[in-house]
């Protein structure tokens, strides 16, 4: 298993929002679905352009580029024209912060 990295604050990331980091060398993005955190890898599985320019619809990150849809809490294709899934990272709420685990 990964170290755990330390990635922002807990108000960075306000609930409806994305936040684009680092865990290491990989781009990830921070989803606040109501509260609970997500994350799943900065990169859509269509054409590899980056999901933090999306937007969250509930737990549905909707890529900018062509319209592909994710649901954050697994990493599945929820809408075309992605059909392949996004990698998804575990997620910790500690008292200095959020921290995602790296691989
Ligand atoms: S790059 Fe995301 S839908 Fe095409």
């Amino acid at each position: 298993m990964g170290e755990w990295v330390r990635v922002a604050a807990l108000e960075d990331c306000p609930p409806g929002s994305l936040r684009s980091v680092m865990v290491g060398s990989v781009p990830v993005v921070l989803c606040n679905v109501d509260g609970a955190l997500y994350a799943v890898e900065d990169r859509c599985s269509h054409e590899e352009l980056p999901l933090s320019d999306g937007e969250l619809e509930g737990p549905i990150l909707v890529c900018q580029y062509h319209g592909a849809r994710f649901d954050v809490t697994s990493g599945a294709p929820r809408g075309l024209p992605a059909v392949r899934p996004i990698r998804t990272f575990a997620v910790e709420i500690r008292d200095d912060g959020i921290y995602i685990q790296g691989t």
